[in-house]
């Protein structure tokens, strides 16, 4: 598959819509030393301090339908969890939906966008950024945030990561095909999943909840048992719906 290298860019999820949209075919990979408008999720921007972090978004043009597409987060959450470890050793782990967390504090977010018709994906971006090596972050995200460096106590090879990640990610978007849905990939993405058996207090248009998360359905929603609710009675929650804490 192509790889595009980019010395600067806005943001490496623009500048692959871009190219998607001029007929950049599936697979095509763009990675950005920096990007001077990155973006995070819920229009917050994410900092991405040059030559120093993974900023990097995968072109696909799926043949599956667009509900199907933000499974595709979840896959690439697992993928990044797993190149992670495997390149550093560190105990990477998945906040669900799609933050990779090492230590308690992320290390990398996802944002995936989508361009569909109803029936139809024009296409689909994945766009990953990982704070690799990145020394110091600003003191209002200095408590959430943490680098592979900070963790390890060395600089990590971003070319070493950035080809593990994407050697996982194909590992397990076959399997994702196998049936377009999560149920071959369930127990691995639970196995690495940080709010399994831990208090969530979800945020939905319907007011707040809390419950257990449990696990995610093969879909990807987090299933999670209601304070006061039986064994048996999980609710499925949506990532795109709700916004959980805790
Ligand atoms: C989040 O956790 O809010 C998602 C952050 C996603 C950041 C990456 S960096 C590469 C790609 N380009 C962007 O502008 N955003 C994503």
């Amino acid at each position: 598959h192509p790889t595009v290298f980019l010395e600067r860019t806005d943001s490496t999820n623009n500048e692959a819509k871009r190219m998607a949209e001029a007929g950049a075919s599936h697979g095509t990979l763009v990675v950005a030393e920096n990007q001077e408008a990155g973006k995070g999720r819920r229009g917050r921007s994410w900092s991405s301090p040059e030559k120093s972090g993974i900023w990097m978004t995968l072109i696909m043009k799926p043949e599956f339908p667009p509900f199907q597409a933000s499974m595709l987060t979840l896959v690439a959450a697992m993928a990044v969890a797993e190149g992670v470890r495997f390149v550093t050793g560190l105990e990477a782990g998945i906040k669900w939906p799609n933050d990779i967390v090492v230590n308690g504090k992320k290390i990398c977010g996802i944002l995936t966008e989508m361009s569909a018709e109803p029936d139809y994906i024009n296409h689909v971006v994945v766009g990953i950024g990982i704070n690799a090596n990145i020394e110091e972050f600003p003191p209002d995200i200095r408590e959430k945030a943490t680098s592979l460096y900070l963790e390890l106590g060395e600089k990590v090879s971003r070319a070493a990561v950035i080809a593990e990640v994407w050697k996982a990610f194909e590992a397990y978007y076959d399997k994702f095909l196998e049936n377009a849905d999560l149920s071959s990939l369930r127990e691995e993405y639970e196995a690495h999943l940080l709010n399994r058996g831990k208090e969530v207090c979800v945020l939905d248009p319907k007011g707040e909840w809390q419950g257990i998360a449990r696990g995610i359905d093969r879909i990807g929603r987090l299933l999670i048992q209601q304070t006061g609710g039986g064994d048996k009675d999980l609710r499925a929650v949506d990532s795109g719906e709700v916004s959980v804490r805790g």
